[in-house]
């Protein structure tokens, strides 16, 4: 990775405007994503029937911007007229990275799946799928239970299905949706809610040569438009925690194509039932459960031919 790195992980500056008026398309994001590292978009202020009035823009960057910066980049985006108020600058300050200490430290093998890093590059198995990383300030290096539990979970999914759209809901080092790019002709979108991640993820799948399949944004959970506009999704990996899990099973349910399957994990065990609960209680069927050490990884099937709020592409 290139930019600013203390021990700790990379110095981040973050720009945050207020657009007005009820439009935000994918043309200004993308826009604005050729000049800032990474953007998220928040409906700022909603109406009576709950569409947004204005929107919030957090644009962060490597190095420190300035207002002026920042408003001829809108300019040139085409929304220097919808700025409302000023321009926030803030340094994010490095933090202590969960994935600091979750650096590649030797090769993982997991299915057909064989992540390593650049030292190990010759060492990769006739047959396998490689996976690279760079020793990472995201989490997701292959060792944790919860993530070789996803890669098996893609393992065996990969005799039984063929997804065109993935989702990667908290991607850190972009791991499975390298992963799943590396198994299937695919398009993936991965988000993740730490900047950091996003860099990291973005730099893994050019690393693997899968960029152009792979879209990393920031977003938390499922809140992006590059989520929305590219939904439903026939598969969709979270790996976070059982309580966002729990929190997003409504998100979940209604971004999955009739059909889709979700591979979840972050959870422990004893938190499998409650999980999986709150998301058949939704409509969602239970297709398998594996576990590894404490860890369970669960695979969810929505039925087909239900009604049901699926997200639409637009
Ligand atoms: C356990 S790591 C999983 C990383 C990788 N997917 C793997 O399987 O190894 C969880 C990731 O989810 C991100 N995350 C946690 N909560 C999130 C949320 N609400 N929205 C988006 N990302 C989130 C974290 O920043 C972290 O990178």
């Amino acid at each position: 990775m290139r930019g600013a790195h203390s021990a700790a992980g990379p110095s981040l500056w973050r720009a945050s405007v207020r657009l007005s008026g009820p439009e935000l398309d994918d043309g200004l994001l993308l826009a604005l994503e050729v000049e800032a590292e990474a953007v998220a978009a928040f409906a700022d202020e909603r109406d009576e029937a709950d569409e947004p009035r204005a929107w919030r823009l957090d644009l962060y960057f490597r190095e420190p911007v300035d207002e002026a910066r920042i408003r001829a980049l809108l300019a040139d985006a085409g929304a220097g007229e919808r700025l409302a108020g000023s321009v926030a600058v803030t340094e994010v300050p490095p933090a202590d990275w969960v994935a600091a200490a979750s650096a590649q430290r030797g090769p993982v093998s997991a299915g057909r799946f064989f992540v390593h890093g650049a030292a190990d590059r010759a060492r990769v198995p006739a047959g396998a799928v490689p996976i690279e990383l760079e020793a990472g300030l995201a989490f997701g290096s292959g060792e944790h239970e919860s993530t070789r539990g996803c890669l098996l979970a893609l393992d065996w999914l990969a005799r039984r299905r063929r997804p065109e759209r993935v989702l990667d809901v908290g991607t850190g080092s972009g791991i499975l949706a390298i992963a799943a790019a590396g198994l299937w002709p695919c398009r993936v979108v991965a988000v993740d809610n730490d900047p950091v991640a996003v860099l990291v993820a973005r730099e893994n799948a050019r690393r693997n040569g899968v960029a152009s399949r792979v879209s990393v944004h920031l977003a938390e959970g499922y809140r992006s438009l590059f989520v929305a506009r590219r939904a439903p999704y026939h598969l969709v990996l979270a790996n976070i925690l059982a309580d966002p899990l729990v929190a997003m099973a409504r998100d979940l349910r209604d971004h999955l194509a009739p059909g889709g399957i979700a591979v979840l994990a972050g959870l422990l065990d004893i938190q499998a039932g409650r999980v999986e609960r709150a998301h058949t209680l939704l409509g969602l069927r239970p297709v398998r459960r594996m576990r590894l050490g404490r860890w369970t990884t669960l695979l969810l099937r929505k039925p087909r031919g239900r009604r049901g709020s699926v997200a639409r592409r637009r």
